[in-house]
């Protein structure tokens, strides 16, 4: 088992590219299954999710090599429509399978999916929203069989909630049905243009992505292509945090800095410098940070709950008091109890939890339990006075592509051991 040790307390300086998006490529190679072709993806992350996702394609009979960035996924050999439970639970977008696969075969079975405990964490709005384009979905001790049988035809489409990956679901299927599909409701996310891009230069017909309404012409066909996923906007917040932390300043390069509006401002609100220029972004951050007034996670373009972690971290050394309103996820403040060994003073009630920000940090002992709370628990041990080491690198593996290498780019003093 291997941790994080982190030496804190390291003024962060220097420049590094950003990774490839993490929640752009996943449903990207699920919809690589619709065209029977060849794609080639560039900036594709070595994620344990994107190695995950690889490892279905593959029992799906597609042919996945991965090498320096790069991922060609040749999905003419498919011969599978059903993903068994191991590979579907290793991660929330296997779901998005679902509509891929019936898109491709007419036809699909597999379980619920895995996933960080973030909260109950439900497909209803997916199911639902399959239903409408003619999927019939039986539910078999917690296998959902799923087929078409009078065909895929293109519906109206009303989300009871912006969900992404219910959004991402309906726009991969539908572009095998006849006719139109309009989603209303639809994610605004970057990561659904990102899918929408790649679909289209497929040859799909997809318009409005990046809108609350969106409007899938059914096609006959598509065809492979190459892609270049979008940089990762989460990644990039959680190294912005990591700086702030330390007091530093770093530049970021090769980002889409408009991707980050509500997260910059957040920084501007504590007191940070953010000089964008072109595709980078250089954060200069102040030796003590104020705390901003509220941080209301929110669907894009609001707050990202990604982001709401290794923000929480940053600002957990800070002057003043700030209020947390988590209105996405039930339960995602799973790196509190990390941060408060760390000497934070937070406290949590339901969605809310209310930060007094505290002059330093000590480095201690903590284990992540998710994903974005394992990037707090590193942001907050850049920023720690000694020693922290962080467990349960699982998580963070899932998300962030060799971060210690990164973050030592940076100045940072990161092993793995
Ligand atoms: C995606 C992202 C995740 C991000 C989240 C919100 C990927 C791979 N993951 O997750 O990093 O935190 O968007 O920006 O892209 N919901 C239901 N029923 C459904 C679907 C969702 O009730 O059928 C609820 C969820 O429980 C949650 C909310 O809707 O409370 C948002 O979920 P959703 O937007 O679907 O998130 P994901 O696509 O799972």
């Amino acid at each position: 088992m291997s941790r994080l040790v982190i030496d804190g307390s390291r003024r962060m300086k220097g420049e590094v590219s950003v990774q490839g998006s993490k929640n752009s490529v996943l449903p990207i190679l699920a919809a690589t299954l619709l065209s029977g072709e060849e794609s080639i993806l560039y900036n594709c992350p070595d994620l344990s999710d994107v190695r995950g996702t690889i490892n279905i394609l593959r029992y799906l009979g597609c042919r996945v090599e991965f090498a320096g960035n790069t991922l060609i996924c040749d999905s003419r050999p498919l011969h599978e429509n059903s993903i068994p439970n191991s590979l579907m639970r290793e991660m929330r977008s296997s779901i998005i399978f679902l509509g891929a696969l019936i898109a491709r075969t007419g036809s699909a079975s597999m379980c619920f999916p895995g996933g960080c405990e973030i909260g109950p964490r439900p497909i209803d709005i997916h199911l639902k929203a399959l239903e409408k384009l003619g999927v019939i979905i039986e539910d078999d001790h917690g296998v959902f069989k799923c087929y078409a049988p009078d065909g895929l035809n293109g519906a109206k489409i009303a989300l009871s909630f912006p969900s992404v990956g219910a959004t991402e679901n309906v726009m991969i299927c539908a572009c095998a049905a006849d006719g139109t599909t309009i989603i209303t409701n639809a994610a605004r996310e970057p990561e659904i243009c990102d899918l929408a891009d790649y679909l289209n230069s497929c040859g799909a017909n997809i318009s409005g992505a990046g809108e609350g309404t969106i409007v899938i012409e059914g096609v006959q066909k598509l065809k492979g292509v190459c892609h270049t996923v979008i940089p990762d906007r989460i990644a990039a917040a959680t190294l912005l945090s990591g700086c702030a932390a330390t007091g530093g300043r770093i530049t970021l390069k090769q980002l889409i800095p408009s991707h980050m509006g509500a997260v910059l401002s957040i920084f501007e609100e504590c007191g940070c410098d953010v000089l964008i220029k072109g595709s980078s972004i250089t954060l200069d951050s102040p030796f003590i940070m104020k705390s901003p007034k509220i941080v209301r996670t929110m669907p894009y373009p609001g707050f990202p709950t990604d982001a709401q972690a290794p923000i929480m971290a940053m600002i957990a050394k800070s002057k003043g008091t700030t209020l947390f309103i988590e209105n996405i996820f039930e339960n995602r403040y799973l790196h509190v109890g990390g941060l408060l060994r760390m000497g934070a003073n937070i406290k949590v009630e339901g969605k809310v939890a209310v930060l007094q920000g505290v002059e330093s940090l000590h480095g201690t002992d903590v284990e992540a339990m998710d994903l974005r709370g394992a990037a707090a628990l590193v942001v907050a041990g850049l920023g720690a006075d000694g020693r922290t080491n962080v467990d349960g690198l699982k998580y963070l593996d899932r998300g962030y592509e060799n971060i210690e290498a990164v973050l030592s780019k940076l100045g940072a003093d990161v092993k793995r051991i």
